[in-house]
């Protein structure tokens, strides 16, 4: 999803270091697969704030941010992981879901077929089984997934630690490519890449992901909310770093994370289309991924920041995105109220196969498949933003276009 992992390595990590010197705190308003704030969080003594519109996003940065010392899994395994499991092999669906797969596991096409029937039988477990079984897990998958969120742990901190690990476990198991938007389908080419994604055990893959998160954690106490980033600029204050990496595809990320998005929730309505999409008012929808709205959006956002007085890292693909903003899009805006400082550049990094552009930027789009382990570069702008300091800010209204002296 844009992770920006490559980049943080390669000149935006060291960006972010040097600016947080002057810095009070941090604030990731678009915080997304949580790659910046874990960065920041794991290597800086400062407070993050972040927001996100889906909740799992918000989900997998309070695993870290929130958290301020290592956590010991072998507690969690043993109340959670154990339990759940022992729980799961007593259900009658996950002796239906054995046999299945002890039946079928060769024959791709009609594995899934016979494992769509079976999902079609109601189960109040939770939401996995009914929505995504047969189509983006296995039932045994999908049954697994829905006791390890019933059995979650009930402290707070730790329930959302495991959470992140279910969340984590439900992304490396989805038979699609990268993103949830579609899974694949029993094709020729393609069932061999749903073979090997409902072979993964989940209960080894939660584990193992536990144990990653668990080690990490924050110098200093942050928190993630679920918000969206217009809405989180009237928190800031002056003395805040500030970065923001908002959508640049025209498609709602809520359609490509949706399986995530119910795992977080624990609950989802009746799905429809290939996708399984729950319906769209349960998907959150942002102004950033609609060609209507995208400026007036980022306007609102850049006043929001102006008047709060804040440092900005914005980074963005530098081409035309079909959201309809652009590197240059994104430039004149901010330099109504920003002065674009010389530590300003521009960015190329591959994007690989798993992290697609989903689209965003037309002239590096590919299709995010893992079947095509193709590396196009994408150039990416990181522009510095300082606050002009001649700007009148009770005068900022984005529905005028705006002077400065
Ligand atoms: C380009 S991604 C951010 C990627 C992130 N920096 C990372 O390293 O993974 C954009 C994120 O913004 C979120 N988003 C979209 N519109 C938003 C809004 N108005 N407010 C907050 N988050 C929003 C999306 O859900 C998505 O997670």
């Amino acid at each position: 999803m844009g992770s920006k992992k490559f980049m943080l390595r390669n000149g935006l990590g060291e960006l972010i270091r040097d600016q947080l010197q002057h810095a009070n705190r941090f604030v990731d308003p678009f915080c997304g697969s949580g790659s910046v704030v874990y960065f920041v969080a794991q290597n800086f003594d400062k407070q993050i704030i972040a927001c996100d519109l889906q909740e799992y996003a918000v989900v997998l940065a309070n695993a870290v941010i929130s958290r301020t010392q290592k956590t010991d899994t072998e507690l969690l395994k043993k109340d959670w992981l154990d339990i759940a499991e022992k729980k799961i092999q007593k259900s009658k669906l996950f002796l239906k879901a054995t046999n299945l797969d002890k039946l079928y596991s060769k024959n791709i096409r009609k594995w899934v077929k016979e494992s769509r029937k079976l999902c079609e039988t109601k189960s109040i477990i939770g939401p996995v089984w009914n929505a995504y079984g047969g189509h983006y897990f296995s039932p045994k998958q999908s049954l697994t997934f829905d006791y390890l969120i019933k059995t979650l742990p009930q402290d707070k901190e730790l329930r959302n630690l495991c959470l992140a690990s279910v969340i984590g476990a439900a992304s490396k198991c989805a038979a699609s490519p990268g993103h949830t938007a579609q899974p694949f389908q029993p094709t020729k080419t393609a069932k061999k890449f749903i073979k090997d994604a409902w072979e993964i055990d989940v209960i080894k893959s939660c584990e193992s992901i536990l144990e990653e998160i668990a080690k990490n954690y924050a110098k200093t106490k942050g928190i993630a909310l679920v918000s969206s980033a217009q809405q989180i600029t009237s928190t800031l204050m002056k003395g805040d770093l500030v970065i923001v990496d908002p959508p640049y595809s025209g498609v709602q990320y809520s359609r490509f994370y949706h399986v995530l998005e119910t795992i977080a929730r624990g609950k989802c309505g009746s799905v429809s289309g290939v996708g399984r999409y729950p319906a769209w008012a349960e998907r959150p929808q942002s102004e950033f991924s609609n060609i209507s709205t995208s400026i007036k959006a980022l306007e609102d956002l850049m006043s929001g920041l102006i008047k709060k007085e804040v440092t900005v890292i914005f980074t963005f693909p530098k081409g035309k995105c079909s959201n309809g903003l652009s590197g240059e899009k994104v430039r004149e805006i901010a330099e109504k109220w920003f002065n674009i400082d010389g530590e300003s550049r521009t960015h190329e990094h591959p994007i690989c196969g798993k992290f697609s552009t989903m689209g965003g930027n037309n002239k590096t789009k590919i299709k995010g498949d893992r079947v095509k382990a193709a590396r196009i570069m994408s150039e990416e702008i990181i522009l510095l933003l300082k606050p002009k300091t001649n700007v009148d800010i009770t005068r900022v209204d984005t529905t005028k276009i705006y002077e400065c002296r």
